[in-house]
């Protein structure tokens, strides 16, 4: 064969590797609607913007779209599903890293972790951490006592504190950084960018946080005799995964450790802020929860156990609802490993960026009547059994969903227990006050206020 003839081949290949498929894609992605974009920047315009503005202008295409658009971000197409029923569909969805990838794992890596790290949150290891939480939410409604003699508190900086101060500081600067970098793609040429210095800096503070509390559990396992009546904790399953060869090296461990502290510390603080927050502005829904504290409490002063968070369902139910009005993540993203046929009749074709809108979902008038309304009721066992499974996520859903929710429900009860049995939380400032802003968590454009009252009571 002439070399020639082979070449001819060879970019036949090419093109029908390359372009063909390509062609296929851009044609599928052409049928979805969306904003208007020009050809080199796509929608950037759109989101070149405030984070402020960039919150409101998804809000805005989510309305306009619904139940489905698309965006180029420059070269990149992004497809946003809005209707639970794309999200429910059962997909062979990859994990798609963002810009979080020093942080997050990816496919078979994943898998092997996930079954390695499941042991830890058994339902007997939760009960055993309850008190562990209740000890801390101790601390907590002592802080609040203090908070009484102030004019008012911010919500931010009291729970922050009792979340790990480490990981919240790093997720919320990281956060902002990470939503400033995806607005601005040219901020990929890392060099130019001072951002780009501080990420890496801020990484590197978090490993180091990191290993040196790896190296505390190595340390305190070495000096303690084994037990076998004690169940297994996050960290010693990893370090005993080392000693068995699972995972080979401390790295490894370490990456394992920081997705925990990404994934659920500051998640886990704004639902309880939130609620004080719409406690405060719902003075007889705070009374209803109360009436249950003192019927499960009956006016002691006892710390509450595993089994007293159990019995407090309208608790439960108020803590649903914030977290539907307010989901500590409202977006989550996905890269697509198959086509994907959407119940709006689209095809979105394998190798997209996918976004789940949660926010979006969560406040969507077809699943929820007056839908920006507080209302603890829509979770009342009656009224919750007809909602679409998919219309309520704030966990995610499918395979990669929240492994710490039961956790986080339990840490967020605990808190939100011990401060209601002793205080009343009135507003500061009005509703309408706060708004919003673009971050990889649920972010306030102002801070979060409350004002703290002893109760008499007790
Ligand atoms: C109210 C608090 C929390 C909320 C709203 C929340 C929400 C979420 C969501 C939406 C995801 C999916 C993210 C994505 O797919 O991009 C997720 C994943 C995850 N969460 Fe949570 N989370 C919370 C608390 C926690 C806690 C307390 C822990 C650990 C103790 C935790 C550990 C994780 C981990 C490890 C993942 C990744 C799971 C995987 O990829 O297999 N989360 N969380």
């Amino acid at each position: 064969m002439s070399p020639f003839f082979v070449l001819v081949l060879i970019v036949l290949l090419i093109i029908a590797i390359k372009v063909l498929p390509n062609r296929r894609r851009v044609k599928l992605l052409e049928e979805i609607p969306g904003p208007y974009h020009d050809p080199i920047l796509g929608a950037l315009r759109h989101f070149i913007h405030s984070p402020e503005q960039t919150w409101t202008t998804f809000r805005n295409f989510a309305k306009v779209h619904y139940p489905i658009y698309k965006f180029w971000l420059a070269n990149v197409p992004v497809v946003s599903l809005l209707c639970p029923e794309d999200v429910e569909f059962r997909y062979m969805f990859m994990f798609h890293t963002l810009y979080v990838n020093s942080v997050v794992l990816l496919g078979r890596k994943w898998r092997s972790r996930r079954k390695l790290t499941t042991p830890a949150f058994y339902l007997s290891n939760l009960q055993e951490l309850v008190s562990i939480f209740v000890k801390h939410s101790e601390t907590l409604s002592q802080a609040v006592e203090k908070e009484c003699e102030r004019l008012y508190t911010n919500l931010d900086g009291l729970i922050s504190e009792y979340t790990l101060l480490a990981a919240s500081v790093f997720t919320f600067r990281y956060g902002e950084l990470v939503a400033h970098q995806l607005s601005r793609p040219w901020s990929m040429i890392k060099l130019l960018t001072p951002k780009y210095w501080e990420v890496k800096e801020l990484l590197r503070t978090l490993h180091g946080f990191t290993y040196s509390m790896i190296a505390n559990r190595k340390r305190q396992l070495e000096l303690s005799t084994p037990s076998s009546n004690v169940s297994p904790r996050l960290l010693d399953l990893l370090l005993s995964a080392r000693n068995s060869g699972q995972l080979t090296d401390l790295d490894s461990i370490r990456q394992e450790v920081d997705t925990f502290l990404f994934a659920s510390y500051d998640n886990t603080a704004k639902p309880i802020y939130f609620t004080l927050w719409l406690l405060a502005h719902h003075g007889s829904i705070q009374e209803k929860v109360f009436r249950e504290l003192l019927e499960v409490f009956n006016k002691t002063n006892q710390p509450a156990t595993y089994h007293d968070l159990q019995k407090l369902r309208y608790l439960d139910q108020v803590i649903k609802e914030c977290l539907r009005l307010f989901p500590a993540v409202p977006l989550i993203s996905r890269k697509l490993t198959e086509d994907m046929p959407t119940y709006s009749g689209y095809v979105v074709p394998a190798g997209t960026n996918v976004i789940v809108q949660i926010y979006d979902l969560h406040h969507n008038p077809e699943f929820y009547y007056d839908p920006y309304k507080f209302d603890p009721e829509r979770f009342s066992p009656e009224n919750s059994k007809n909602l679409h499974s998919h219309a309520y996520i704030p966990f995610c859903a499918g395979p990669r969903s929240c492994i710490g929710q039961k956790f986080a429900m339990m840490m967020i009860k605990s808190a939100l227990c011990a401060i209601l049995r002793r205080f009343i939380v009135e507003p500061v400032d009005s509703m309408k006050s706060v708004s919003f802003t673009a971050h990889l968590v649920l972010k306030t454009k102002e801070p979060v206020r409350v004002k703290f009252r002893k109760r008499l009571l007790l």
